[in-house]
């Protein structure tokens, strides 16, 4: 039997043995080159500790909120599309998983389950993330059922107004056999048999013409709160905030999209200085390790999110390697807190850390 995986990469090779081919380069792969993706990881690797120590750590406690609810850990379950193709539990597992680990779910509107399936299966906080269809209606009506099902926030994806190429896609052929079930397409004409390509799908449904303005559309359909996630740059954050934004995700969706945007970690402080806490500021791209979310946090986000860890684990062990991935970080993050003499989430710093800007 294969050993325990000791870290969440190691779960990686297991998803890698899971899947087909096809599914696995999917989840794994970025765009084009894949400059970004490397360096989503690359580049908290040359963020380094300015540990401080004779501080009291013998209790650590991780726990924080998000958007006013209390959470473990400064860590949520990033929306990643069709888990089902990871999983035949699919969103319900990873869900279920949340709930057990008390972070944030935030499920995807390409998931395979419906909102009110996961929202049904445990007592996860979740928050539901949408695109925006050129058939308003159709995502207007999710909203609606995602708010009625007791979701707690709206996830406004913004670097999507068409697919990245993903070349691994390209030639496996990448064909997503539930297409046609999405929830979102129920009452779509959208959906051929050519639509199942994710890419062509994509690019014939979203509104490429989605603006700022459009954040005041959504605001008009739900009382949810509204994070945008897919910002890179101070303009954008000082927009998201003007539109009425509760929270923005620093992402560059997981180096999926635009090949040679920077690494998110990396622009993170430029959008926290901007946006001088008027709404928290989130960030994802590249966390694997518990030095990793604390890095981020130093560098001013109030969380983390964690995309493909999470699927690697509920493809390679369902339901228990979700939960897995998530207490390995939390008990990474906790040691990292004590080796740094910082006995809470309160307690880290820009001090903490040393950026390579700053080394130059
Ligand atoms: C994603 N991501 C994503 N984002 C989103 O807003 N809606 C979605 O449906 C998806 N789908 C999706 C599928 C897969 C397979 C991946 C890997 C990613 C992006 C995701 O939310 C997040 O931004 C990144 O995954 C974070 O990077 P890491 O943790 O995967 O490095």
């Amino acid at each position: 039997m294969a050993e325990e995986p000791v870290n969440v990469n190691e779960y990686q090779e297991l998803a890698r043995q899971a899947l087909p081919k096809m599914y696995y380069d999917f989840y794994a792969g970025g765009a084009e080159d894949q400059y970004t993706l490397k360096e989503n990881v690359e580049a908290f690797r040359r963020i380094t500790f300015r540990p401080r120590v004779l501080i009291d750590v013998s209790k650590i406690s991780l726990s924080t909120t998000i958007l006013g609810y209390n959470v473990s850990a400064p860590i949520m379950i990033a929306p990643t599309a069709m888990h089902k193709l990871a999983h035949p539990e699919g969103e319900v597992a990873t869900a279920r998983a949340a709930a057990a680990c008390n972070v944030i779910m935030i499920l995807s509107y390409m998931s395979m389950c419906t909102v009110e399936e996961v929202a049904s299966s445990c007592d996860a906080i979740r928050f539901f993330q949408i695109y925006v269809y050129k058939r308003r209606d159709i995502t207007a009506q999710l909203v609606q059922r995602a708010e009625r099902s007791g979701y707690k926030a709206i996830v406004l994806t913004v670097d999507v107004p068409r697919l990245g190429k993903r070349e691994a896609d390209i030639k496996n052929r990448m064909i997503a056999p539930q297409l046609k079930n999405f929830e979102g397409l129920l009452s779509t004409q959208v959906v051929s048999d050519e639509g199942s390509n994710v890419k062509a799908f994509a690019d014939s449904t979203f509104d490429a013409s989605l603006t700022w303005k459009d954040v005041g559309w959504l605001r008009s359909i739900t009382k949810l709160p509204i994070l945008v996630k897919g910002v890179l740059t101070h303009e954008d954050a000082i927009k998201a905030v003007e539109a009425g934004a509760a929270g923005i995700v620093v992402s560059n969706h997981g180096a999926r999209q635009l090949d040679y945007s920077p690494a998110t970690i990396s622009v993170l402080e430029e959008v926290v200085h901007a946006v001088k806490g008027k709404v928290p500021v989130f960030v994802d791209g590249g966390v694997r390790r518990g030095t990793d979310v604390f890095k981020a946090l130093a560098l001013g986000a109030q969380a983390v999110l964690i995309g493909r860890p999470v699927v690697y684990g509920l493809a390679a062990k369902g339901e228990t390697g979700v939960r897995r991935v998530a207490e390995m970080l939390k008990d990474e993050l906790e040691l990292t807190m004590a080796l740094s003499g910082c006995p809470t989430i309160r307690d880290i710093t820009r001090g903490h850390v040393i950026t390579d800007r700053e080394r130059l």
